[in-house]
């Protein structure tokens, strides 16, 4: 049986500047493309769950950014509440020629200043990066052990069947910035 196939055009992301000075802000509804872009492009990859902009648009409030001085969007993380003890860090992305400078890490740190911010006591994402999120004070842990929540998502996602993600959380420390 023939099977049809939509191919779509490989995502090429704009050219950014290695070391160029960034800041980290919340998103704005005009950064929605450039979030949209960034995160589509390491899914294409299988890295990431695409997002619509739709969905994007909805959840606006949930994402930071990471905007360098030339105005280019290269770095965005969103910090989903789940529950009155749990939220989940999300659509975390970083441009690939901006890797490995450290703004992974500040995003992370950024979602979790919220979290704190908001009097949660603990985040967790799903992920294949477990040695990132290691770096960052992350543990393993099962499915089995997190709230029903967490699934929320898993019915729309293309994976469904055959999950490769692994479940990464952290207790946050009140008050301690990074700890
Ligand atoms: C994963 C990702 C967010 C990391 O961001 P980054 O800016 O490259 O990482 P950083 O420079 O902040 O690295 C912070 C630390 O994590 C380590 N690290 C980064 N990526 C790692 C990986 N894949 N495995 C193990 N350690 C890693 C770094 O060595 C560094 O450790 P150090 O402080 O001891 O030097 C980024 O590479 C990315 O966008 N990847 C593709 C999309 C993706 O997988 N997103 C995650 C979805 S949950």
């Amino acid at each position: 049986m023939l099977e049809a196939r939509i191919e779509l055009p490989t995502v090429s992301l704009p050219e950014v500047r290695r070391q160029a000075g960034v800041e980290l802000r919340k998103a704005r509804l005009s950064d929605v493309d450039a979030i949209y872009w960034l995160i589509r492009y390491w899914a294409e990859k299988g890295l990431m769950l695409v997002r619509s902009h739709s969905h994007l648009y909805e959840n606006i409030r949930d994402f930071q950014v990471l905007e360098d001085e030339d105005g280019q969007i290269v770095g965005t993380v969103a910090l989903h509440v789940l529950w009155r003890d749990l939220a989940e860090i999300r659509g975390l992305a970083v441009h690939p020629n901006r890797q490995g400078e450290g703004l992974g890490r500040w995003l992370v740190l950024g979602a979790e200043r919220e979290a704190r911010d908001l009097g949660l006591p603990r985040v967790f994402a799903w992920t294949l990066q477990v040695g990132f999120f290691r770096s960052l004070g992350y543990q393993v842990t099962t499915r089995e052990a997190l709230p029903p929540k967490v699934w929320s998502e898993c019915n729309a996602c293309p994976f469904y069947e055959n999950c490769r993600e692994i479940a990464v959380i952290k207790h946050l420390s009140p008050g301690a910035f990074g700890g």
